[in-house]
């Protein structure tokens, strides 16, 4: 019976098609002649939707901006500990990397970040991020200019406050956040 019924509801839809109906509404309308009830449509919309809900919580998005006014469009970003991150950078703006380069660091706590980024801006061959950096450094994107985008991966620290920074000279007294791990 349900071979018949999905035979007759692909020749509907065949026929739909060559009358020059809406390829659309023929496979909404074919699934639910398979399924014979609208019940099979609302089951297969809460599986995207739980889908989804599980890409969240196993990898939270963040997103920052960086302007040629040299400054984030966020003061702070908040976490929870131990989740897994995409932060994703966004400059906004024009400038050349050279001239206005932005990265985001995420700075491990009891680090100076004005001291950080003195040491940070001997560091031009290493993208700006001191060689030594060792354990100062939670995580980092690469050094990017106007126009572009570059994302980081991580695993959200501790609970507490941190610090982040664009670690391009010059750049930590404007352009610094904090970091909330709840
Ligand atoms: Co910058």
């Amino acid at each position: 019976m349900k071979i018949i019924k999905l035979t007759m509801s692909m020749l509907l839809a065949l026929s739909l098609v060559a009358c020059g109906g809406e390829e659309k509404e023929e496979k909404k309308e074919s699934s639910v002649s398979i399924g014979g009830q609208t019940e099979q449509r609302e089951t297969t919309s809460t599986e995207s939707s739980s889908e989804n809900g599980d890409e969240d919580s196993d990898l939270l998005k963040l997103t920052i901006e960086g302007s040629d006014q040299m400054k984030f469009n966020k003061k702070e970003l908040k976490a929870k500990a131990g989740s897994e991150i995409e932060l994703t950078l966004k400059h906004v703006g024009e400038m050349s990397k050279q001239a206005m380069g932005h990265n985001f660091v995420l700075l491990s706590q009891g680090i100076d970040i004005m001291a950080f980024g003195e040491r940070a801006a001997g560091a031009a061959d290493n993208d700006y991020i001191p060689e030594d950096a060792g354990d100062d450094v939670i995580a980092h994107t690469e050094m990017i200019g106007g126009g572009e985008t570059t994302t980081v991966t991580f695993t959200a620290p501790e609970k507490g406050e941190y610090d982040f920074i664009c670690s391009f000279p010059g750049h930590v007294a404007l352009m610094k956040g904090k970091f909330i791990v709840e």
